[in-house]
């Protein structure tokens, strides 16, 4: 019996970069799209090409590198919302327009203050402009959960004859149960039969965002929009792991349905995004948290000696996690060794990220007796997505702090020129900031502060993530740092958000005034 596929749309890059401190540089959102792809995803989409000159900037390389996935850009339904769309994946291999607006009564008379009639037209209006730059273009009735059904058929019949081949439902608010949104998808689907095809995107607020995506799929949708980790605005979207997983593991009932996705990519992906964005997923998160797969009671123990799947649904390998998997390589293996492994990680990285990330390594296995995958995962993750590196940190000198003023003397390379200063603070950290702020005469605020083990023992590497607003106009950035040394890390990720800042100048205000902001 051929199997029914059901689209697996990611929104990490997009509704997942609106989770409060998960914003990310063009440089991350590549390997995050370059990932997706690897990891099997039917439609990535990569951001909301009007929001601010940075999400068109990041869009288009997407564009331009990820070939087998369908790559796409949000847009309000407006002519210029769309036309940045269209323009940002004008050279995707595969490409989408992904257009929306309100449809339920409360978004429509207080949020739009527009009437029914009038978004029928606005809607119109943007999938017939949006089909002027691609073939395949996706329609949202924003809180579909709460629209009515009647009108929903309406807009739906207006934007199917105006080109729109994808009608996707959103529950915006995470407000319906599982039983609800079954019976809106059945309705719809069975209205729209082949002309469309019915998609899906739930929010977690009540926790119910998989549960939700389910019930949809069972009654018509073979699209579900999701995110890794879960990531997205407020609680979230459903989880891309769990619907996949749940999908696979539970053949038996799914048995009419399959998914394009790679389910071994799905681990390795968790990592990056974790990475990434400094938040982790919850320890006991379905099938990527750090207690997905451990066994901690004697007697589930026991079980699993004797045979694995008394306890366990699913292996870890099935996800692509090799558990305690340390790295066979030494302070003494060749570069060589060294690609292979990291290939088998599956990263696949240029001659100079090579040699640094080569570097990096031996100084660490200098330092550290076991080295882990995720060590190399985080240690390669931050030498990838540090883009254009305009300051780089040579060495950290530090005062003792227990009696005296804490002092940093930091030295830093711009371009060809060695610069170093000395400074004091109210803490260390402050000391090191201020330090380096007034070496390059930029005057951060420090916002938040993360740091975590990437795994277990006194040796561990430390990751830390900063967020600084260098300008009171602009957005705060995020810093990455990755570091045997907590000191040495957080001077890395303080000075990445600074790179970082500088290579998106002028590319970061946000295009629309938040108070019009539909999404
Ligand atoms: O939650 C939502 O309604 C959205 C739409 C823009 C699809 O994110
Ligand atoms: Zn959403």
């Amino acid at each position: 019996m051929s199997k029914e596929i059901i689209k697996i749309f990611d929104t990490t890059l997009r509704d997942g970069e609106q989770s409060p401190g998960a914003s990310m540089n063009t440089e991350e959102k590549i390997q995050i799209a370059i990932q997706l792809e690897k990891l099997g995803v039917d439609i990535i989409e990569a951001g909301f090409a009007a929001a601010s000159p940075g999400d068109f900037d990041a869009i288009e390389k997407i564009a331009q590198r990820v070939t087998k996935s369908t790559v796409c850009s949000l847009a309000r339904a407006t002519d210029a919302d769309v036309k940045a769309a269209g323009e940002a994946i004008a050279r995707a291999n595969m490409k989408r327009i992904h257009t929306f607006i309100a449809t339920s009564k409360i978004h429509m008379e207080h949020k739009l203050k527009m009437t029914p009639d009038e978004v029928i037209k606005r809607a119109v209006r943007a999938v017939s402009y949006a089909r002027e730059f691609v073939e395949d273009v996706e329609f949202s009735c924003e809180d579909a959960g709460r629209s009515d059904i009647g009108f929903m058929k309406e807009i739906t019949d207006a934007v199917i004859e105006a080109g729109a081949s994808t009608i996707n439902l959103p529950d915006t608010v995470g407000f319906r149960l599982p039983f609800e949104i079954g019976e809106m998808v059945k309705i719809m689907s069975q209205y729209t039969k082949d002309r469309a095809i019915i998609s899906v995107h739930n929010h977690n607020d009540l926790g119910l965002g998989v549960a939700n995506s389910f019930e949809a799929v069972i009654n018509g949708a073979r699209q579900v929009e999701c995110t890794i980790n879960g990531l997205g605005e407020r609680a979230g979207n459903a989880a891309l792991e769990e619907i996949v997983m749940a999908l696979k593991v539970r053949g038996d009932v799914f048995s009419k349905y399959k998914t394009n996705i790679n389910t071994k990519e799905i681990y390795p992906s968790s990592r990056l995004i974790a990475n990434i964005t400094g938040i982790e997923p919850q320890p006991n998160k379905a099938i990527v948290g750090k207690n997905a797969f451990a066994h901690e009671s004697g007697i589930h123990q026991d079980g699993m000696l004797k045979n694995r799947e008394t306890y366990e649904i699913m292996s870890p390998e099935s996800i692509g996690l090799v558990k305690n998997n340390t790295l066979v390589l030494g302070k003494h293996s060749g570069r060589a060794a060294f690609k292979d492994k990291l290939a088998k990680l599956g990263f696949t990285l240029e001659k100079e990220a090579l040699n640094a990330s080569f570097e990096r390594f031996k100084i660490l296995a200098d330092r550290k007796k076991d080295i882990y995958d995720d060590d190399l995962r985080a240690l390669v993750t931050n030498e990838m997505t540090k883009g254009v590196q305009v300051y780089e940190l040579i060495s950290l000198q530090l005062m003792d702090c227990s009696n005296g003023v804490p002092s940093a003397a930091v030295k830093i390379r711009k371009e060809n020129e060695e610069l170093m200063e000395a400074g004091i603070g109210e803490g260390t950290i402050d000391a090191i900031f201020k330090t380096i702020d007034r070496i390059s005469g930029f005057e951060g605020t420090l916002k938040s502060y993360k740091v975590k083990s990437v795994t277990e023992g006194k040796d561990a590497l430390a990751s830390v993530t900063v967020k600084v607003s260098f300008s009171e106009e602009e957005p705060a950035i995020i810093g990455h740092g990755v570091h045997i040394d907590t000191m040495l890390a957080s001077a890395r990720a303080y000075i990445g958000a600074l790179n970082s800042y500088l290579s998106m100048a002028g590319k970061l205000k946000k295009r629309y005034s938040d108070t019009n902001s539909t999404v």
